[in-house]
């Protein structure tokens, strides 16, 4: 009985090791039947991202579901760029333009970085908004969502 755990457990090794040792080689990654989200292209190489498909059109604001939830992007994103130089999101909903934009400004929050401060402009942390803040698609649940908000935002 123990010598079969050992075996096993050897064997499981084994697997594990092996795979990791082919991807250090920098060789392109032999995934078998498994697909991961970046296709089968080797490490050093970047998919083309996926389009979001079906983007619901602009709506007003939706509830939130939970305190804290990032709220839902209520409006089409398509070509809104961020990057190191520019970040669209912000030409609308940064501090200085909001109002003459007829758009909520970030909140305070968007201005503290982790250790408590806070800081004249947007938190590096936050400055990827849609790291937390999702638009909407007209998918239909793959399964059935029972979820109810918080009594105090019903
Ligand atoms: C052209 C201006 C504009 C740009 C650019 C823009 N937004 Fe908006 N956004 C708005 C307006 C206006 C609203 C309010 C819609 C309403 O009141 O119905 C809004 C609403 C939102 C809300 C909902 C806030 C809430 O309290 O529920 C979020 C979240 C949001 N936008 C995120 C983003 C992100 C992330 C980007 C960049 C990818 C972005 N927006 C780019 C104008 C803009
Ligand atoms: C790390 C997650 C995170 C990132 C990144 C982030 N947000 Fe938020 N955002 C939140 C959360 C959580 C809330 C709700 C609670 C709060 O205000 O902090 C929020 C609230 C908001 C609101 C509503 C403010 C209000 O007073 O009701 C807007 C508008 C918004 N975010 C826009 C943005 C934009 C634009 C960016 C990018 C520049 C961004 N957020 C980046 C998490 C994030």
């Amino acid at each position: 009985m123990n010598k079969t755990v050992k075996l096993i457990t050897a064997l499981l090794l084994v697997m594990g090791v092996g795979p990791a040792q082919a991807q250090s080689d920098g060789a392109s990654l032999d995934t078998g039947t498994m697909k991961s989200l970046r296709g089968a292209l080797s490490l050093d190489q970047d998919p083309a991202p996926e389009r979001i498909r079906d983007p619901l059109k602009d709506q007003d604001i939706q509830d939130r579901q939970y305190m804290h939830q990032p709220p839902l992007i209520p409006h089409q994103v398509r070509g809104y760029e961020v990057d190191l130089k520019v970040n669209r999101c912000l030409s609308c909903h940064g501090w200085k333009n909001a109002a003459s934009r007829n758009a909520p400004r970030v909140s305070v929050t968007h201005f503290e970085p982790r250790d408590g401060l806070t800081l004249s402009d947007i938190s590096p942390r936050r400055y990827f908004c849609m790291q937390c803040h999702v638009p909407q698609t007209g998918a239909k649940p793959l399964v059935e969502n029972t979820f109810t908000p918080v009594e105090s935002l019903r």
